[in-house]
């Protein structure tokens, strides 16, 4: 196995990023530092990245996470704030598919699976993810064409996307359909048509749904959710 392949396996990081790692000298296998990209790996070598030993975990596991607001998806906690992965108990060192911001509840997906992980977060990759926003105001017509034919935010034109009105009440439901993950997309589009965002929920991702999972509860996906996700 190729040594970046090796080191995202390992969930060190992702493959190009493990690439630099080797370019930066960063990586020893059987204690000699690696500096070539093509260098392949075989069971039993021992593989170090900043002189601390790694290796691919000897079993995959996947985790639908219904994840609560209050959480932060990063893998270690900031400024004292709860991390998703203290709702987890595997007994594998899982990581957040992608990220849900701190005030974002609903679908996230954890597992140990770098291969995997790179893959679904890789900008190529258009998988649809579906949320409920609960905002303020009403959006007309006028404002949902502007989100269906792609908003500029942070002077980045998103992709289209879908929207629609579930329910109209003290705030109105939206079901929003997008396939990107900058960094609090749908707030910013919602924004960006003059409605706030109150309330957001990740419902599903492709065809995986949250279905009756309860805020904070955890299930393994079946072998049919996991071999979707890699076809995708
Ligand atoms: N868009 C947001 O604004 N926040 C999320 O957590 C996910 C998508």
């Amino acid at each position: 196995m190729r040594l970046q392949k090796y080191l995202a396996d390992a969930q060190v990081a992702s493959r190009r990023k493990a690439e630099e790692m080797i370019l930066e000298g960063r990586v020893s296998v059987n204690g000699e530092v690696i500096t070539q990209l093509g260098t392949k790996v075989e069971d039993g070598d021992r593989v170090e990245v900043d002189g601390k030993k790694v290796h691919p975990a000897d079993k995959l596991v996947y985790i639908m996470l219904h994840k609560p607001e209050g959480y932060v998806t990063t893998a270690k906690e900031q400024f004292g704030r709860p991390a998703v992965l203290d709702l987890v108990d595997c007994g594998y060192r899982v990581y957040p598919v992608g990220r849900l911001d701190y005030d974002t509840s609903g679908l996230l997906l954890l597992t140990n699976d770098g291969e995997l992980t790179y893959r679904l977060t890789h900008p190529k990759h258009n998988v649809n993810k579906t949320y409920i926003a609960m905002v303020e105001g009403v959006p007309t017509e006028d404002e949902m064409k502007k989100f269906s034919s792609g908003l500029v935010i942070d002077d980045y034109k998103t992709a289209p996307a879908k929207i629609s009105i579930i329910k109209k009440g003290k705030y109105t439901a939206l079901k929003i359909i997008i396939h990107e993950g900058k960094n609090r997309q749908v707030r910013k589009m919602c924004a960006a048509i003059g409605h706030e965002v109150k309330y957001l929920k990740r419902v599903s991702t492709g065809k995986l749904d949250l279905g009756t999972l309860e805020k904070g509860q955890y299930r393994y996906l079946t072998e049919d959710e996991v071999e979707y996700l890699k076809s995708l």
